[in-house]
């Protein structure tokens, strides 16, 4: 078992398979002239199963895949098809792009729920947020994923003067589809242009859904990130992120493997230890992984706390969100 100083069991593992993407969303992207990481570097598909399987022989049960954009990189649906055949719970984050090329592979791969990222319902602020024109793909694949009968959850990053008013609109739509609509609280990340005013917080968001709806809060499990709600009579529901106001460090089973081999025992973490120069090197990854979690801090990497009013971005060391993995 992997378990921290907190005696926080770990069996949750994310790995992002390539820091490429095929939108530019600012919050997310730092520049235009942003580098991808070259493919030699990346962890190959034979090492992404070798790491994979010394965290699942430690009590993971559960992978979920990131990117950048999982789904760009060449040989996903080979690795997808390998990992399906670990003893996991195999999920995904994608933007939803190219979800019809790839639904054979995830229906064979008995992938059974996803996360999609679609943070506006308007096809022209689409274009604005992500620079490029796949609205209508990402809303249609969204659809096509849910009557093939896939869990979808869709993550709408609040922006304050940006999207919020579009919150409603999202409850609206949950009312005739079964989609799991998830307001995340906007994040601080290397070069993202956050700034404490743009954040919506989940008390906003719970006053803005109130005010039209009458809502019942849902029962979460241990490691739940998003508090559950629903309205009366919807097909789908929804939940807030609440990561800036209200993060849910105490449950925490996570930890992640950015696309180039490091580990970072949280979203936040500073420090990263180097998994894939090891396992080229020929050396042991299990202690280097139990170091990692032995040194886990107890809340958002040690480096903030929820007064995010004072905080500074470029105070924080850390990623940007797309060489992390989300
Ligand atoms: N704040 C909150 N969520 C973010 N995501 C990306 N960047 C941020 C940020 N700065 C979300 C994406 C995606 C998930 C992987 O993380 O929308 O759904
Ligand atoms: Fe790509 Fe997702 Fe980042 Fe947007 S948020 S640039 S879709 S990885």
């Amino acid at each position: 078992m992997i378990v921290d100083k907190f005696q926080r069991v770990h069996n949750y593992l994310r790995i992002s398979l390539t820091d490429n993407c095929n939108l530019r969303c600012f919050y997310c992207m730092p520049e235009e002239d942003y580098e991808f990481t070259p493919a030699s570097k990346l962890m190959q598909h034979d090492e992404i199963m070798a790491i994979a399987k010394v965290f699942t022989a430690e009590g993971v049960d559960k992978i979920r895949l990131t990117g950048g954009e999982p789904l760009v990189r060449k040989d996903a649906a080979r690795i997808i098809t390998s990992l399906a055949e670990l003893p996991v719970t195999l999920t995904l984050t994608t933007n939803g792009t190219r979800l019809h090329e790839f639904l054979p592979v995830l229906k064979a791969a008995k992938i059974r729920s996803l996360n999609i990222s679609l943070d506006t319902l308007q096809a022209d602020k689409f274009n604005l947020l992500t620079r490029r024109n796949q609205f209508q793909q990402v809303f249609d694949n969204i659809h096509l994923m849910i009557n093939n009968g896939f869990h979808v959850k869709v993550n709408v990053v609040v922006m304050k003067g940006l999207n919020d008013v579009e919150i409603n609109d999202f409850i609206e739509w949950t009312k005739d589809v079964p989609v799991h609509v998830r307001f995340i609280e906007f994040m601080p990340f290397s070069g993202n242009r956050w700034t404490s005013n743009k954040v919506f917080t989940w008390q906003q968001i719970l006053e803005v859904v109130g005010g039209k709806y009458p809502i019942t809060s849902l029962a979460g499990e241990k490691n739940d990130t998003a508090k559950k709600y629903m309205v009366e009579g919807h097909a789908g529901t929804f939940a807030v992120i609440s990561t800036m106001t209200s993060p849910f460090c105490a449950g925490c089973n996570r930890m992640r493997l950015t696309a180039d081999g490091k580990m970072k025992n949280c979203l936040f973490s500073a420090e990263e230890t180097d998994l894939l120069s090891a396992l080229r090197n020929g050396q042991e990854i299990l202690p280097l992984i139990k170091q990692s979690i032995g040194n886990k801090a107890k809340e958002l990497g040690g480096q903030f706390t929820t007064d995010f009013e004072h905080l500074h971005a470029e105070d924080i060391h850390n990623r940007s969100m797309i060489t992390i993995g989300g």
